[in-house]
């Protein structure tokens, strides 16, 4: 129910502020996380590019025990609980708390402020609540389904286009990627192809996109989807807790997602949608702002069908 969801929102809102100055002490390395080994970033399975540090598995701990106390039924699914592990996790339709305790956490240590805590709920294995709060930048992006997306509680996209009209092709828009943490031969030269590809083509009725950022920071990539400053994020290898709660903070911003074999969103067409339930556990993503000239007609092809679902 609404009310049910309210409330499974307000307790994210809760644990999210609550280690809000933990995060903050880390980044800025004053107080609990000063000095020391506490605070060194250890590389995760010999790769140096995806790193854990003391703050990230002091953050999901106190989430995660808060989250038992109050819901002792539902399951979870955290980056260093599950990845450090190398557990496997089954995906169920039980009530699921997906959490990035620090996602970003390259940016974390090097600080870059894009960086912050994820947490996500799904049912039926669909988010259904999302909160992404990046303490450094003070800002608390939040969503439930069917409740709307906010950021500090004003109400999202906070921009609208740069262009007057919603965009009509990928040349009005901005993109967010990652190239993210796998860096095999053949997994780099995928990505470098598409956005080369991305960056290039004009011809056939294509357009490149207007430009490509990087945030270092799946999270922050959607927020920025949802707030109106990016039009499109697109990446394949991040995990669900990268961007479970980012997905429906998007979706409830108006906007639409495609997560490789179907689209979901408000202005996809009914007769378009997937018939699938969102899946976001197999590591592919494709997030846009609402705009229905470029995603409205998925099998028409559109443009953003043509060039990045693809990829997707
Ligand atoms: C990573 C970031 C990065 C993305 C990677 C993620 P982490 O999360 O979101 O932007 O490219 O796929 O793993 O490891 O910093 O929490």
């Amino acid at each position: 129910s609404p009310e049910q969801l309210q409330a499974y929102l307000a307790t994210a809102v809760a644990l999210a502020k609550e280690v809000g100055p933990v995060f903050k002490d880390g980044f800025w390395r004053t107080g609990q996380f000063a000095t020391g080994n506490d605070f060194a970033a250890i590389d995760k399975m010999g790769n140096e590019a995806d790193c854990v540090t003391a703050v990230d598995c002091h953050i999901e701990k106190v989430i995660f025990s808060r989250l038992r106390e109050i819901y002792p039924e539902h399951k979870f699914v955290g980056e260093e609980t599950t990845a450090e592990i190398g557990n496997k996790y089954k995906v169920t339709d039980d009530p699921t708390w997906v959490v990035d305790p620090v996602d970003g956490t390259n940016n974390f240590v090097h600080h870059f402020p894009y960086t912050g805590i994820s947490i996500g709920l799904t049912i039926n294995k669909e988010p259904v609540v999302g909160v992404i709060y990046l303490p450094v930048l003070d800002e608390l992006y939040t969503a439930a389904k069917g409740l709307g997306a906010q950021l500090n509680g004003q109400t999202l996209p906070i921009f609208s286009f740069p262009t007057l009209t919603t965009p009509t092709s990928l040349s009005q828009c901005s993109m967010v990627s990652e190239h993210g943490s796998l860096r095999s031969e053949s997994c780099i030269k995928s990505r470098l192809d598409t956005f080369k590809r991305l960056l290039l083509e004009r011809d056939q009725g294509g357009a490149s996109i207007r430009n490509l950022r990087f945030t270092g920071s799946a999270a922050s990539d959607l927020a920025l989807v949802a707030k109106g400053v990016a039009e499109i994020y697109w990446e394949t290898g991040p995990h669900a807790w990268d961007y479970a709660a980012g997905v429906i903070i998007v979706l409830e911003s108006g906007g639409a997602v495609f997560d490789g074999s179907g689209w979901w969103g408000s202005s996809i067409p009914e007769n378009e949608k997937s018939p699938q339930p969102l899946n976001i556990w197999n590591r592919k993503i494709l997030a846009v702002r609402h705009m229905p000239d470029l995603i409205g007609k998925p099998g028409s092809g559109c443009q953003i069908q043509k060039h990045l679902a693809a990829a997707v």
